[in-house]
């Protein structure tokens, strides 16, 4: 079965800090990294590193950065037929900064991947019918990402939205017509406008947005696990104890990690479970792709 994944590709560029600046403030840094990113490449990426098939549908810009881009799918193996350029666009570019504590903050500039359209999706139709799941996130248009939640309704293909980054500007309507609905602690707050700051409020949280009709709602938790909710069922999926160095791209490697646990035939709960424990190994390297394993890797960590 393979995956498409519709969504963003990104350049990250990383400053690992121990401070970060107060306004007006300058301060020197440890480490700078430059690698690729962006949460549909990333998950793309993960899901390749594990042996899954996967289609990648973007745009990357009018500059250097989107031939390192394409060459970096290929040589994780993942299919760039539609993944195009933008003439006079810049590709998307993520600033991010790692604290002392391995905690990320990140800005995305999204360039090319505002370009990526509904037209996009029905002119690759006959392409996407053949994929046996699609990977959605919220950096590309709100309209692509409903565009492509109706294609896989009206040809029966499940969906997974990862919403993020949260925006409140989302149709519940349509997370609901979705198999899997992902978000962190972060964009579970800001979608219900609840406090998350407990395991008592992100219950309460859960329980609010799934009672919205979501069909199967997954809360990654970071090192605390995920949370699996769907119908009457609840189940806290707990995570390894490990040395963490840079948590980015950490949801991205659970999703990746997720879809290509499906796409081998794993149950939904084994599948959580393996998700949890490959993001958990992807915060002890730095980077976003950089740090996402193997299936050869990924099974000497869990030996
Ligand atoms: O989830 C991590 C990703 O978010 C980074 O790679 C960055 O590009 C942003 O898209």
């Amino acid at each position: 079965m393979e995956i498409a994944v519709i969504g963003s590709c990104m350049v990250d560029l990383i400053a690992y800090t121990d401070t970060i600046p107060k306004a007006g403030e300058t301060l020197v840094a440890n480490e700078f990294a430059m690698g690729c990113g962006g949460k549909g490449a990333n998950q793309a990426v993960a899901a390749a590193r594990l042996g899954a098939d996967v289609l990648m549908m973007g745009r990357v810009g009018d500059d250097a950065f989107a031939d390192n881009t394409l060459a970096n799918f290929e040589q994780y193996g993942v299919s760039t037929q539609f993944v195009t350029k933008v003439p006079g666009v810049s590709s998307g570019v993520a600033p991010i900064w790692v604290d002392a504590d391995s905690q990320n903050r990140i800005l995305i500039i999204p360039g090319a991947n505002m370009h990526l359209k509904p037209a996009d999706i029905e002119a690759s139709a006959e392409r996407l019918k053949q994929c046996g799941m699609i990977i959605l996130q919220l950096e590309i248009p709100l309209e692509t990402v409903y565009a492509a939640i109706e294609f896989g309704n009206a040809n029966n293909i499940p969906v997974l939205l990862n919403p993020a980054p949260a925006t409140t500007d989302l149709d519940i309507d349509y997370a609901c017509r979705c198999d899997f609905f992902v978000p962190n602690e972060t964009e579970l707050e800001i979608l219900t406008g609840m406090p998350v700051g407990s395991e008592a409020e992100i219950a309460t949280a859960a329980e609010s947005l799934l009672s919205k009709g979501l069909k199967n709602l997954i809360v990654t938790l970071g090192d605390k696990g995920a949370l699996w909710m769907h119908g009457d069922y609840r189940e806290h999926i707990t995570a390894p104890s490990v040395n963490a160095v840079d948590t980015t791209g950490a949801g991205d490697a659970f999703i990746g990690c997720f879809a290509a646990q499906l796409a081998q035939g794993t149950g939904i709960d084994s599948a959580i479970e393996q998700a949890v424990r490959y993001a958990s190994h992807s915060v002890t390297g730095k980077g976003t792709q950089t740090s996402y394993a193997t299936a050869e890797e990924f099974a000497a960590f869990q030996a």
